[in-house]
């Protein structure tokens, strides 16, 4: 079985500040650090830091090289990731003293996927391989429907929520990963367990891992509901928090590990995560995060 991540890659444009901006504010960052993002990429390096093999397939656009290098350096599979002219995927994001943060997105070369693009890559997997997207990346709706037509697995962190979630047809997906505001977004409820329960009505054979925040995470599928709290650490930064979260998870599933050790090692490895600056650079490695003595 092959593991495609199908997704964004930003370089994040980072500036530290005493607190979020509100609007009409002016305000003088402390610093500025530039960072290798995208929730896509973030995730396909935490697979891969959690001994995964993976392929990563999206676009750069200029300056994104040190993104492919971030790739390499960590083992992602590259084959299928593209360069092209105009302007990289990025973001300016903003963390405040607490640790809290705000993204602005640019989409730029993640927003050139075409749908030859999408038969080309997906040419090279096949029925039974996994494809783990986000919503970062356009032409969402034609990727699910042909990975579903190949019989591919399809596991969907729906982030961003957008209006282009509205046009997916949503019963393709396996495993949805979602926050509560997603999770309301999708289903309408608020409640954790209204969500779990919607869910379940409207997509019977769909496994969903539900994070909480400060809460942790539950994940539910025909064998039960699994609770998960968190580990708490001093935080640093919160970006690519879940994105580590989902790296790990899938992870523990496709190493056929029990759902609450698999809910574990992801909260681990998400805790350490948050205690470090920046997106791909605070993922950890599998060894340390079962070391960590969390
Ligand atoms: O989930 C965190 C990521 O969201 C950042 O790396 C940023 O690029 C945005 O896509």
């Amino acid at each position: 079985m092959k593991v495609l991540n199908f997704g964004s890659l930003n370089l994040d444009y980072v500036y530290q500040v005493e607190s979020i901006l509100i609007p009409g504010e002016t305000q003088a960052a402390k610093n500025r650090n530039t960072f290798c993002g995208g929730k896509g990429l973030n995730q396909s390096i935490a697979l891969a830091k959690a001994g995964i093999p993976v392929y990563h397939a999206g676009m750069i656009g200029d300056g994104g090289e040190i993104l492919l290098e971030t790739c390499k350096e960590n083992g992602v599979n590259t084959e299928f990731i593209s360069k092209i002219p105009g302007p990289c995927g990025h973001t300016v994001i903003q963390v405040d003293k607490n640790a809290q943060n705000c993204i602005l997105l640019f989409g730029g070369a993640n927003r050139s996927i075409t749908r030859e693009f999408v038969d080309s890559v997906l040419s090279s997997f096949e029925k039974g391989d996994l494809l783990l997207l986000q919503n970062e990346v356009n032409e969402l709706d034609y990727i699910i429907d042909a990975a579903y037509e190949k019989g591919m697995r399809i596991i969907l962190n729906p982030s961003p929520y957008d209006s282009a979630l509205e046009a997916c047809d949503l019963s393709k997906v396996s495993l949805f990963l979602v926050n509560e505001i997603e999770g309301f977004q999708i289903t309408g409820e608020k409640e954790p367990e209204k969500i779990l329960s919607r869910i379940k009505e409207l997509y019977p054979n769909a496994g969903i891992v539900l994070t909480l925040g400060g809460d942790g995470s539950v994940y539910q599928d025909e064998t039960g509901i699994y609770h998960q709290g968190i580990y708490k650490v001093k935080a640093v930064d919160t970006t690519a928090a879940g994105d580590t979260f989902t790296g790990y998870f899938i992870s523990s599933i496709i190493d056929g590990m029990p759902v609450q050790e698999g809910l574990a090692l992801a909260a681990k490895a998400s805790a350490i995560a948050v205690s470090r600056p920046g997106a791909t650079a605070s993922i950890p490695l599998r060894e340390e995060v079962l070391s960590c003595g969390l």
